[in-house]
């Protein structure tokens, strides 16, 4: 499958199989519930708006409410009793056996690969041996990354406690848009994302005595990326240890890149887990799962153990949630259990968990509960090795997982439902057999996991853009991103269509060398077009503005459409509209909300989600310091939209669309069939606009473009005159009317499209 680099790998091995097929259709429930959206989003809100008043009441600092390390700290009665306590935990995992062999190994190698079942104790004991063994005693710190920003969070609250020090102290984390860490910081968490971003600031990650890459057979972009440059910087580093660690799977690998590294299996401690196959391909995973938790719940005791179900992501993990509480409310009512109709489930906790959900909701998981109560938890595959959660017994599996997958030829990254591999599928089932013997149920057929799965998961280098790697490579200096070590070579079309990207929005020359424009978009955060946006804002007299726009882009839907009250809410989004633009529309709220001084109360009455407002405004501040230290200077240019428009569309010409007939839209490049997504502000208007840019293609039961900004057909051949070719309709009306200028046919440039490739191609070869 690997070899494969001249083309996209198909994330389906057997595409027209009943299971691949089922993937696609997805559930019925989650398809239905999605038609009742509001509902859902009602019950968000709900939560959102408690969560913000319980926040008010006990005063807590709003960017900052997230569980905080338990006072036991304060606490000095028991104070003793809580460090027995944690020391004994800490001995009683699987690694404090192997504590003196695994730091011998590591003081006498350059590279150590650790693999250890998930629990063991991979991340959060080997950071503190290794403190402990006075890595840090030259000054130096320890870094340890991960390839998601929850698992950075939640493992480096847990060291934090487990050391008993304050998080951001000796402990700290580091993910996009909030640092914990501070000079005191020894053991440092971080996203792999983090880590790439420091290396290009410090070539030679100074800083580090020692670099844990975790969990790296997820083999996320960025660990790949990180794993190429290490090799690299281990020769001019003689002193910098690498520690990779791996769940059982594909470590091999590992050892090889790095020149036959020695590896260390830290003996596992594992129950048999029962395996439990579906016998008949299941059409509707969500209700199958939903049927075999609420029959494990009803046929065993309590006491027996917890119950996690491995969903694909956000939507189908609150579907099942929802429909499992719905399901057991109804059987304890019929069952004449209840006596009151507000009674509620007492012997159940339900706790859906993924990413996106508020830090605050994500510590429940690992509550421990009262004996008379069983846990089921919910999960995306963020439970499948990066977090662990004990008392496990039974495990669901629906067979799938999203994907992030890449079309070169379109350039679009989708998430796709897809079959899990049979590396995820065992995962998953271990987790049953972790404290005790367990049972895993996959509702997939034996013969699928034979027709359907790989043996491995496709690396995401495969199979995601590479516009943001590419430059990031470049920046690091490496000229021939074709010779970049790659631990799995990324497929040519793919690095070629990102070179193409790069070198249309001008990060890169006809050579392919990275420009100055290049070189200060490589230093920004931000994926390349908003990175490039915010640059050319200087040169328009907008960063102010743009760094509003840059900011609220970076966060989801603000807009609240509570059931019941839709027009009403309507009315009030329609209130924020500019005419012709999302990002416009984007600022207007941003500088209305400021006007009100920053209020709760405002955002609510406008329905409009003031957490992540806070957020946007947390995440413009940070940019904000960022440009002052590239003396990137901060001019705001009033309510001159027009030009605000002109300087998005310097960085989003590539992502452009024509009208074609009424309401549909045609992608200028790919000859692609969108149309403008409802919640946009130009969805309702009379008249559309000929020519609009898209901050995001979004694919659902058919294609969107979300965050639209319309825009003059002269700058799009004005910022992409290689790509473009415009020709006038009407040559009397030489000049363009502004937004709604339908004078002029802009197409897309296919010779100098080829051209172009082909002299960034040449130049490689
Ligand atoms: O990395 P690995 O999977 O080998 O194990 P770990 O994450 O270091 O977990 C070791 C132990 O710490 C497990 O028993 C976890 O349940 C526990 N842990 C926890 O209670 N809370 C966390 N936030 C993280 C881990
Ligand atoms: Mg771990």
């Amino acid at each position: 499958q690997s070899s494969n680099v001249d083309d996209t790998i198909n994330p389906f091995r057997n595409p027209e199989s009943e299971f691949s097929v089922n993937a696609r259709k997805g559930s019925n429930l989650v398809n239905k519930r999605r038609l009742h959206r509001e509902q859902t989003q009602r019950a968000k809100e709900k939560t959102a708006v408690e969560g913000t008043k319980i926040g008010d009441a006990l005063g807590l600092d709003k960017e900052n409410n997230q569980e905080q390390i338990p006072t036991k700290q304060s606490n000095n009665k028991n104070k003793s009793n809580y460090k027995e306590d944690i020391n004994a935990t800490r001995q009683s995992l699987p690694a404090y056996k192997s504590r003196d062999a695994l730091l011998s190994m590591i003081r006498e190698n350059q590279v150590s690969i650790i693999i250890g079942e998930t629990g063991s104790g991979k991340t959060t004991q080997l950071p503190q041996y290794l403190y402990e063994d006075g890595f840090t005693s030259n000054g130096k710190i320890i870094g340890v990354t991960q390839p998601r920003r929850v698992a950075a969070m939640s493992v480096a609250k847990r060291v934090a406690q487990e050391m008993d020090v304050k998080i951001k102290e000796e402990v700290g984390y580091t993910i996009r848009f909030e640092d914990f860490s501070s000079s005191n910081t020894k053991i440092k968490f971080m996203t792999d994302g983090i880590l790439l971003r420091e290396a290009l600031l410090d070539n030679d990650l100074d800083k580090y005595s020692c670099i844990m890459i975790d969990e790296a057979h997820e083999r996320t972009l960025n660990t790949d990326v990180m794993l190429g440059i290490l090799k690299d910087l281990l020769q001019r580093r003689k002193d910098l240890k690498l520690i990779i660690t791996s769940a059982t799977m594909n470590a091999m690998k590992f050892s090889k890149f790095f020149g036959n590294a020695p590896q260390f299996t830290i003996p596992g401690r594992t129950f048999p887990v029962e395996i439990n196959y579906s016998k008949h391909p299941v059409s509707d995973y969500v209700e199958a799962a939903v049927k075999q938790a609420v029959n494990i719940h009803m046929s065993t005791s309590i006491q027996s153990g917890d119950i996690l179900i491995f969903m694909t992501g956000q939507e189908d993990v609150e579907v099942t949630t929802d429909t499992i509480r719905e399901r057991l409310l109804e059987l304890y009512r019929k069952k004449g259990d209840f006596t009151s109709p507000n009674d509620d489930l007492e012997d159940i906790e339900i706790y859906p968990i993924y990413s996106a959900l508020a830090p605050e909701f994500q510590n429940r998981i690992f509550r421990k509960l009262d004996i008379s109560k069983r846990k089921i938890v919910i999960a995306t595959n963020i439970a499948e090795t990066s977090l662990t959660i004990d008392g496990i017994r039974y495990v669901i599996d629906c067979g799938y997982s999203k994907l992030k997958v890449y079309n070169p030829r379109i350039g679009l990254d989708a998430l796709a439902t897809t079959p899990i591999s049979l590396a995820n599928a065992n995962q998953r089932s271990g987790r049953a057999g972790r404290t005790a013997p367990g049972v895993a149920y996959r509702l997939y057929t034996e013969e699928s996991v034979e027709n359907d799965m790989y043996t491995s998961t496709i690396p995401e280098i495969q199979r995601t853009n590479l516009s943001n790697t590419v430059l990031l490579l470049k920046s690091l200096g490496i000229k021939n991103v074709l010779c970049f070590p790659f631990i799995d070579m990324p497929p040519i079309q793919t690095l070629l269509s990102s070179l193409y990207e790069l070198w249309s929005i001008g990060a890169i020359d006809n050579f392919g060398e990275l420009t100055k424009l290049g070189t200060e978009m490589s230093k920004l955060p931000l994926q390349p077009s908003l990175s490039k946006i915010l640059l050319k804002s200087v040169e328009f007299g907008c960063s102010a503005e743009m760094l509003i726009i840059v900011s609220m882009l970076s966060i989801p839907q603000i807009f609240q459409r509570p059931k019941g009250r839709e027009k009403e809410s309507d009315k009030e989004r329609s209130r924020f509209f500019i005419a012709g633009s999302d990002h416009l529309t984007l600022l207007n709220v941003y500088l209305q909300w400021k006007s009100n001084r920053f209020s709760t109360k405002w955002c609510t009455k406008c329905f409009i989600q003031s957490r992540s407002l806070s957020k946007a405004e947390d995440i413009r501040k940070q940019l904000l310091r960022v440009m002052e230290s590239q003396n990137i200077q901060l001019k705001s240019i009033g309510s001159n939209w027009d030009v605000i428009r002109h300087c998005i569309c310097t960085g989003f010409s590539h992502q452009a669309a024509k009208l074609s007939g009424l309401k549909r839209y045609v992608h200028l490049r790919t000859g692609m069939h969108t149309q403008i997504h409802p919640t946009s502000a130009l969805f309702g208007m009379g008249d559309l606009p000929p020519y609009v840019i898209y901050n995001e293609l979004l694919m659902t039961s058919s294609e969107y473009l979300v965050c639209v900004t319309a825009v003059d057909p002269f700058w799009l051949m004005e910022s992409s005159l290689l790509m473009y070719d415009i020709k006038k309709q009407n040559a009397e009306n030489e000049y363009s009317t502004g937004i709604f200028g339908n004078n002029s046919n802009v197409k897309a440039n296919k010779f100098e499209f080829e051209g172009a490739r082909k002299l960034v191609s040449e130049k490689l070869d």
